[in-house]
């Protein structure tokens, strides 16, 4: 009997403050006869009682528009689905209770607390803040409405109101602050209840970026905005009022800071200071500033919160003869480190962090001036610890100062980031290519910490656009990545400038880096909604971001010279292109203004797209126009002689994956040139930030899938494997971030753990294994496994909007056999490698055929 499963509104698992008034419904049907359809859904909302319900006609099962009059701010409802599915109806879903955020600016009036109003520019504590008040009654519901100019944690009676870490996470604050809205029904009684928070600087004003950073880059002060409603036996909701009650002291953490770490003094942490009890006599009172013109920029969060999502346990542990305690966790990863100690008052234990050893120490010169050291101050009892208002990049740590013996379980690695839901498998006969694959899986969940960021470890972390616009189909597909992005690109939106100058990190910060927008930096505008699209099947992101993206490309009209061709602009270029020298990362082999023009053609080509998805045809041509004329401007400056690219594989890449040749014949002499280019090679890598993402695709479409396999299982360097060879768990900055004589690359820019050229897992999912998405949202899938390489079998299974869609193939002599697994909703075309090819619908399918037939069409 088939049935409606994983029922959500918006792109977070939970409903509580639902972030529009008109969220958008999806689910999925399960259990369906083979080949069975939706035919026709039922939206059943119940709100102060009454029930109304939809009916909705087709298959639709994605993100559909909100059929009912909008949320109110606070409304509580009930919303369910069912399904028809085979002329029957399913049961209805499991309800979900779908309960409005605070909609309007009035509807705040809790006031900024602010117990400290500026302070010098180092490390500086953390505060706690405290507000007791008696309730008459216990209440029937309450809500905490929370968020912080700062990193905070809230408590109800020493209860933590919820598990997110470094809470409100970064957005552009001059433009959106995001609060969250916990049930703390429970957490709340008759009588005294004290709400307890610590806060510290964060992003708010806290030291951010590179060469020295920023202070103070939001504001001088720290605040918490707290708003505490409870609702009674007499169905009345109230807010708290709280502000004569606010009391405030210094926090245990005498310094905390995002890239220095935190320093906690247990005995400042005074026993039971957030239970009623506590006499705060001793306390001061924190300024309170009306939420004013602030209340204009909160808004819900759009995606799920950063958690500890799991803990590893030392792999190795081995004594230094330092007297230190070095751990091996195994794994790099974004966290800190929890402790169990017990150690008399007074004493100290330090906790240093770093991604790789060198010379036998660890090797922090990489973190450049992201300090990342924490220490444990004993207030003279056995306590379990890990630092609140920072976070770190390692797999190795060093404790100095460990009180006798190291136990198992003392000490744990958190790993931390946004707590998204898994969604995409990769695994095959390669235990290379696995590791690589599970590598990169890695880096995402390190650098999806609230936003997309370059590296976990040193002092960036930084929002950079290049490296989100090349990594998001490798995201899409891995994990659900919609929340973190969707509101990242708010603040791309946001703080574009007023020509649509997309800056090449957000949240920017002036820095010291160049201001002006690079191609494919500034691209991201433009590629990552339309990923969202292609993927997710998420039209509402195109609709928000048109005006973003539009902005975009019109800037870029800017910036064509008069031969039509980008000319002249700040270009990053083919980024890290291995022949570039380690002090010029943008000094590639292919001209940089070709890398932007040809950019420059592809955002027009997506938006032109956008437009026709959007019903805009007059936009759809002038965009379009656009494209072709940078086209024709590259055909003259670059393209009419491709033998003048041989050198540039990055270049004749383009020309094919960016759809930049005149014709059928052109694109296939590129895919040729290339793979003479890439054979010189050697099969190592030759390309850059721009190159590596799509040169398989390039190779594999025009015939060259054969190169694609020894670019891919290459192990010298430079390589993808090469880094795999010498133990990396993460994907490497640098083709050599480390040297293969064990030396970290001599670079002042050297991360271990960067997505971006992990972005090629998008080819193992869409090539190697054969599961790459033809219509919006896999409502459609192609499916046409790539054996070769010398893979005996290959697989991929990704949760769809729609399902689950599994792919397995193996070679077993000259025989190649396949598995499909379909849900309800998709359709997939399969095409064997001798060109067979079947249309299927849902359920589950077995082929048989040729393995190794030559593939001469395109793949596309
Ligand atoms: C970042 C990159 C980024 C680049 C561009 C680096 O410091 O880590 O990943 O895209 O700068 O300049």
């Amino acid at each position: 009997m088939s049935a409606v499963v994983g029922l959500r509104v918006g792109l977070r698992s939970d409903c509580l403050g639902a972030p529009l008034t008109t969220p958008r419904v999806s689910w999925r049907v399960v259990d369906a006869a083979p080949g069975a359809a939706q035919e026709a859904a039922e939206l059943r909302l119940e709100r102060e009682g009454e029930v109304d319900t939809v009916a909705l006609d087709g298959p639709g099962q994605n993100l559909i528009d909100w059929p009912f009059a909008p949320l109110r701010s606070r409304e509580r409802t009930v919303l369910a689905v069912r399904a028809r599915v085979a002329g029957e109806w399913t049961a209805w879903s499991e309800p979900l209770a779908v309960e409005g955020a605070l909609y309007e600016a009035e509807a705040w009036t809790a006031p900024l607390v602010v117990p400290s109003a500026s302070a010098p520019h180092r490390t500086r504590p953390s505060w706690l803040l405290r507000a007791a008040f008696t309730l008459a009654e216990e209440p029937v519901r309450a809500r905490l409405y929370a968020t912080a100019q700062g990193v905070f944690t809230a408590s109800l009676n020493g209860a933590a109101v919820s598990d997110e870490v470094l809470a409100p996470g970064w957005t552009s604050y001059d433009h959106r602050l995001r609060y969250r809205v916990h049930d703390v029904t429970d957490l709340l009684g008759e009588g005294g209840n004290v709400l307890g928070v610590e806060l510290a600087d964060g992003w708010f004003r806290g030291n951010i970026g590179f060469d020295g950073g920023l202070w103070d880059v939001y504001g001088t002060h720290v605040g918490v905005l707290l708003q505490l409603e409870v609702t009674g036996a007499d169905g009345v909701t109230r807010i708290v009022p709280l502000d004569d009650a606010w009391r405030a002291a210094p926090g245990p953490a005498t310094s905390a800071g995002l890239y220095e770490g935190e320093a906690h003094d247990a005995r400042m942490l005074p026993a039971g200071w957030d239970a009623p009890a506590f006499d705060a006599s001793g306390w001061d009172r924190p300024e309170l500033r009306p939420v004013g013109e602030l209340a204009a920029r909160l808004e819900p969060a759009i995606n799920e919160p950063v958690r500890v999502i799991e803990t590893l346990a030392p792999v190795a542990v081995e004594a230094q003869p330092s007297g230190r305690i070095r751990l091996d966790f195994g794994q790099n990863i974004s966290g800190v480190l929890r402790i169990r100690v017990d150690a008399p008052a007074g004493h100290t234990v330090t906790l240093h962090h770093a991604e790789v050893l060198e010379d036998g120490q660890l090797g922090t010169r990489p973190l450049r001036r992201a300090v990342s050291v924490d220490s444990f101050t004993s207030a003279g009892t056995p306590t379990t610890w890990q630092p609140r208002h920072t976070i770190h990049g390692f797999r190795y740590a060093e404790l100095e100062g460990w009180p006798g013996e190291l136990a198992d379980g003392d000490v744990v690695a958190a790993v931390i980031h946004t707590d998204m839901e898994r969604r995409g498998w990769f695994a095959c006969s390669d235990p290379l290519l696995e590791r690589l694959h599970e590598n990169v899986v890695w880096s995402m969940r390190d650098n999806f910490v609230d936003l997309p960021t370059d590296c976990p470890q040193r002092d960036e972390r930084l929002g950079w656009t290049g490296d989100i616009q090349v990594f998001a189909p490798a995201a899409e597909f891995l994990y659900g990545a919609d929340g973190v992005l969707a509101s990242w690109l708010r603040d791309v939106a946001a703080q574009q400038g007023p020509d649509g100058w997309v800056p090449n990190f957000v949240p920017w910060l002036e820095c010291g880096f160049p201001s002006g927008a690079s191609a494919a930096w500034g691209d991201a505008a433009v590629v990552v909604p339309w990923t969202m699209w292609e993927r997710r099947g998420n039209r509402g992101i195109l609709e928000r971001q048109w005006s973003s993206m539009t902005a975009w490309v019109d800037h870029l009209a800017l910036r064509i010279g008069p031969d039509d061709v980008v000319e002249g602009s700040m270009e990053l270029g083919d980024w890290l292109d291995p022949a570039a020298p380690p002090e010029d990362p943008g000094a590639a082999r292919t001209d940089r203004y070709l890398v932007a023009s040809a950019y420059a053609v592809r955002s027009a080509r997506l938006v032109a797209r956008a437009a026709a998805v959007l019903g805009r045809p007059a936009d759809r041509d002038r965009y379009d126009a656009f494209a072709d004329r940078v086209l024709a401007g590259m055909r003259r400056r670059w393209l009419d002689d491709l033998d003048g690219l041989a050198h540039a594989p990055t270049g004749l890449a383009l020309v094919v994956a960016f759809e930049l040749a005149r014709d059928e014949a052109e694109r296939q002499r590129a895919g040729d040139l290339l793979s003479t280019a890439v054979r010189d090679g050697g099969h190592r890598v030759q390309t850059g930030f721009v190159g590596t993402p799509i040169i398989c695709d390039a190779l594999a479409s025009t015939g060259h899938l054969e190169d694609a396999y020894a670019l891919l299982t290459q192990t010298e360097c430079p390589s993808w494997l090469y880094p795999v060879t010498m133990g990396a768990t993460t994907i490497w900055e640098r083709w050599d971030s480390m040297l293969p004589d064990g030396s970290i690359n001599p670079g002042d820019m050297t991360s271990f753990n960067h997505y971006a050229l992990g972005a090629v897992v998008d080819f193992l999912h869409r090539v190697v294994a054969g599961l790459a998405p033809a219509a919006p949202g896999y409502r459609e899938v192609a499916i046409r496994p790539s054996p070769g390489g010398g893979l005996t079998w290959a697989s991929a299974r990704h949760l769809s909007p729609y399902g689950e869609i599994a792919v397995a193939w193996r070679v077993v002599g000259d025989e190649l056999s396949l598995d499909v697994e379909l849900p309800v909703g998709v359709t997939g075309t399969v095409t064997l490698p001798d060109g067979t090819t079947e249309t299927i619908a849902a359920g589950s399918h077995t082929f048989r055929g040729a393995a190794g037939a030559a593939r001469e069409e395109t793949l596309r």
